[in-house]
Formats: C-alpha cells, structure tokens, sequence
C-alpha cells in the first residue's frame, strides 16, 4: 500500500431522535445567524422542515432560506447562496437534504469565503483559505457528502460539471436520522444504493499492492449492502434497512476505504460529462457506465474481478476460465442493479450517439485519467459506445 495519512474532522451524530437532541447544541457555538439550504420541497411533505424550523426558532436563530437546490446543483444556485450569506452576515450554514444540497453548501460556504467568482474554486483555478462553518442533515443515503470534503457541481451555462474540494469543506457535524431516508421513493433509494455500491468498487479497482484489509473492507460493506437493498427495495419503509444502507453510504466514502490506496474514479469522471449534457440522476449514469467500464477492463481486472465473483457474489467459479469469471462476475453486477430496477443502457434516457465525442472530449480537461488504468479519449468513447 502507498504512505497515506488519514484525517476526518466531521462530527458524525447517528440515530432517530438525534436531531432534536443534538442540532442547537451543534450549532450554538457558531453564531446566531443561520442560512438554511433545501432543494425542492421534500423536506417540506415530509415533515423535516417543520422538524428543524421549530428547532432553530425555539434555538433562537435568525434563520434566512435558500430553496430550490436542483439534484447537480447548479453554479447560479450557489451564486445565490453566497450572495445571501454576504447580504445576511450570516455565521454558519445548515444543509437539509442529499449530497446535492450538501455540495451545494459547500461552494457556498467556500464561495462566501472568496472574493472572486466561485466556478474559480470549482475549476481549481482558485484554492479557498477559508470557508463558513457548516452543519448537515441528511436525507437520503447515496453520496457520502456528509463525511467528507468533495462537492460536485454543475455550470449548466457551459454545461460542465466538476467535482473539487478542500479541507475547508469537510462538514462540522452531519445529523444522520434513518427516519429522515423513510419518505424516498423507490427510484432515489436504488440510486442511493448503486452510488454507494460504485464508490466502493472504484475505491476496489486500484493500482496498489498488498492491501488485504483494504479489499475485505470493501467486500464487507459490498456483501452488506447486496445482503440489503433487496428487502429494502420491496419495503421502503423498513427502519432496519433503511439504518443499515444509511451507514454503509457513509462508510463508502468517507475516507476509510481510500487509506494507501488511489480508486480509479474513471467512471465518476464519465458520469459527470454525460450529467453535464443531459442532466440524468448521476446514479443512474454510473449503473450504466460502470459495468461497460468493467467490461472494458475484463483482462486487467480479472484478478479483482474473481476475488469479486467469489468473495462477494459467492459465485461457484470451479473449471471457468479467467475470462468467463470475469464476464460472470461483472454480469452478476448488473444482473443485481437490473434486479433493483437500476437503468443499464444510456438509451433509458433517451440519450443516443450523437453527442458522444463532445461528451469525451469534456472529460479530457485534465488529460487522461484513471488510475486503476489511464483512459484516453477513444478509450472514453468506445466505453460511451458501448453504453448506448
Ligand atoms: O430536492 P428535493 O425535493 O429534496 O428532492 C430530492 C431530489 O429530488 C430527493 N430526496 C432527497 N431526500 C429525500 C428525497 N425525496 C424524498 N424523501 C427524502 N428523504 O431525492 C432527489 C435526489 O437528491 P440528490 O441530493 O440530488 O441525491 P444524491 O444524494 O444522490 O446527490 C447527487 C449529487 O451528488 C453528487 C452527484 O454528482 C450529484 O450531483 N455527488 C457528490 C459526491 C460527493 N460530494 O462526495 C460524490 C458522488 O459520487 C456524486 O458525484
Ligand atoms: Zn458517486
């Protein structure tokens, strides 16, 4: 494994009645004035908004609203944001909601912080040196946002969408409620799960050596999840379930599977072009793009791809050739997504070829990338293609 060093500052508070017991407390030593981030509306059908609002009135905050983050919040959301935080002098936010509202937060909160336009903080052609204090609550299992420093957001004007992050971006606290996940309906609840699901196989598929624990914790929170989501699937309502895949989503990517080792991240950065033209669930692209990745990768991968049909699908691979396990392997992937209901093919969304090249051509903005292995631009496309 690489030499690594590990710091997560995020105050992680879990478990139903949490919010209540513990938001004002969080909040208190931050300051009085609160810009409180929402997306559009569901925190108000499902009664968290009443929950939190009550809270922060009987706190005696001064609370301004931003509503209306779109899933890939967009850049004009966060200039707004920033300008509400500057216009209101206010000291800390609190993000109610999924990883797009909480990203969203995040270039807020740096974006207050910079004298200049946030995209710069985005693009990287700015570093922040600062950033507002921020809470989150979350709602919705999928992205890891809450524990950890990344935010992804969109220019829809260039249409561009990057993902960046900063030490300044790590939340203070994250409220983590599994009653808050209850009110998803079917299809962001299978998002959740294949996002999480691909955060850890990206994490999986890495160039090091010697990293035994690594893979088993991976496998762990694999098995765990694949153990899960069915029931969870036909039962949305099922606190249990709901508890578990809450946990793992925070455990996907909060930093712990990542020490010494570098994920490939080839298809994050694939499924953010094709968001960037054609605005689709970012889950829904990777159920999509991942496996072809895979599949592109059969050879390379078949190590990994075996200890995966073994270990975490159970598959009995007696007298099968590397190839064929590899092939199993990554069918029983997508075998398992389809089974959820997860999209498999870009023509779900209607998405034919003809936008294919400029789609490659956008996730070519720092070079090649990929490092399980290096992609090129025709090795973009052709995986493009073969997701049509
Ligand atoms: O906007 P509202 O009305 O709140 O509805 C949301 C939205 O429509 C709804 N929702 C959330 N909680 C709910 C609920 N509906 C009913 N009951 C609840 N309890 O679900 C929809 C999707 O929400 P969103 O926040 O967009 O989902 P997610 O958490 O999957 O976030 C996706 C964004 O995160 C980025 C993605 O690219 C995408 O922009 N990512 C962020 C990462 C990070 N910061 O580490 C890593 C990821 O790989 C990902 O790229
Ligand atoms: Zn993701």
């Amino acid at each position: 494994m690489d030499a690594f060093v590990f710091q997560n500052p995020v105050k992680l508070i879990f478990g139903n009645g949490q919010t209540k017991e513990r938001l004002v407390t969080e909040l208190k030593p931050f300051g009085k004035k609160v810009l409180l981030v929402y997306g559009g509306g569901s925190i108000k059908n499902n009664g968290i908004y009443d929950e939190v609002t009550a809270l922060l009135e009987e706190g005696g905050f001064e609370v301004t609203e931003l509503s209306g983050v779109e899933p890939n919040p967009r850049l004009s959301t966060v200039k707004r944001g920033v300008e509400a935080c500057r216009e209101q002098g206010i000291d800390v936010i609190l993000a109610v909601g999924g990883g797009s509202v909480i990203d969203c937060t995040k270039a807020i909160a740096a974006g207050a912080k910079y004298d200049g336009d946030p995209w710069d903080l985005v693009t990287k052609k700015a570093v922040p040196e600062a950033a507002l204090p921020f809470g989150t609550i979350l709602t919705i299992a999928a992205t890891g946002s809450e524990m950890n420093a990344g935010s992804v957001i969109t220019n829809w004007e260039t249409n561009e969408k990057h993902g960046w992050g900063s030490p300044h971006t790590y939340p203070a606290f994250s409220i983590l409620e599994p009653k808050n996940t209850l009110s998803l309906p079917k299809d962001q609840t299978v998002y959740g799960i294949v996002d999480m699901m691909t955060h850890v196989l990206e994490q999986y598929f890495h160039p090091q050596t010697n990293t035994p624990l690594q893979e088993h914790m991976c496998e762990a929170v694999l098995k765990t999840v694949i153990e899960e989501a069915p029931g969870l699937v036909e039962d949305l309502e099922n606190m249990e379930k709901r508890e578990t895949v809450l946990y793992a989503g925070t455990i996907a990517l909060n930093g712990m599977l990542q020490m010494g080792v570098r994920g490939d991240w080839a298809s994050h950065n694939i499924e953010h072009a094709v968001s960037a033209v054609y605005d689709i669930p970012h889950a829904g692209g990777l159920a999509i793009v991942f496996p072809q990745w895979l599949h592109y990768h059969k050879d390379q991968g078949s190590t990994k791809l075996k200890q995966l049909a073994e270990r975490v699908w159970d598959l009995d691979t007696t007298g099968m050739s590397e190839h064929e396990i590899a092939e199993a392997s990554i069918n029983a992937l997508s075998s398992f997504w389809s089974s959820l209901g997860a999209p498999s093919r870009l023509a779900d969304y209607e998405i034919g070829d003809d936008r294919l090249e400029e789609i490659a051509e956008k996730t070519m903005v720092n070079g090649p990338f990929g490092n399980f292995n290096k992609l090129e631009k025709p090795d973009v496309v052709s995986i493009l293609r073969a997701s049509l």
